[in-house]
């Protein structure tokens, strides 16, 4: 009993043990989605409008001071009869002078597949005619509480003349 050891060896090994037990649950998961957002102002399909702007409802998105309202279909590949997810529902409003970047927020309610019942809240600039624009994850629900993260947002396929557009989501998020 008067070996020092006696005493010192559990003093230092009840604190690794405590840090090896609970340290990987302090860790944060890492979850990257790939979905894409099917937008249309026209057709069967019509799933966003313009609700107000310098011309009222009739003003076009390619406008500064546009608002627009969507409700659109969110899929797992690029094909629109692909199977629905979710759905992005929100505001794109024209927020640069020139016409020529959105300011977008919106929430991917997801309403199929693995994370059904989740929402993720998307915010950020879209400075559309760019081929690739970073945007923010500010929050989720769900399977996403506390979430924090970004995305990279290209556009898969454009359809001016009809106005839609297919767009590719490529979301990062870092969560519990
Ligand atoms: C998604 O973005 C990450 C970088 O954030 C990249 O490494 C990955 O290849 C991208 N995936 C797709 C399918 O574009």
């Amino acid at each position: 009993m008067s070996n020092p050891l006696f005493f010192t060896i559990p003093l230092i090994a009840i604190p690794i043990l405590y840090w090896l037990y609970t340290y990987p649950k302090n860790k944060y998961k890492q979850t990257n989605l790939v979905l894409y957002v099917h937008d249309s102002l026209t057709g069967d399909d019509k799933s966003a409008i313009t609700i107000a702007g310098k011309d009222g409802p009739t003003t076009s998105i390619m406008h500064f001071g546009t608002l627009l309202v969507h409700d659109d279909s969110v899929t797992l590949s690029p094909d629109p009869r692909s199977k629905e997810i979710g759905r992005a529902q929100g505001m794109y409003i024209n927020s640069q002078l020139d016409g020529k970047a959105l300011y977008m927020s919106f929430s991917i309610m997801f309403i199929d597949g693995e994370f059904k019942g989740s929402t993720l809240e998307i915010q950020g600039a879209d400075p559309f005619a760019l081929k690739e624009r970073e945007f923010s994850v500010v929050s989720g629900t769900g399977y996403f509480r506390f979430v924090r993260g970004y995305g990279i947002m290209t556009t898969e396929f454009m359809d001016i003349q009809n106005l839609k557009a297919i767009i590719k989501l490529n979301i990062t998020v870092k969560h519990f």
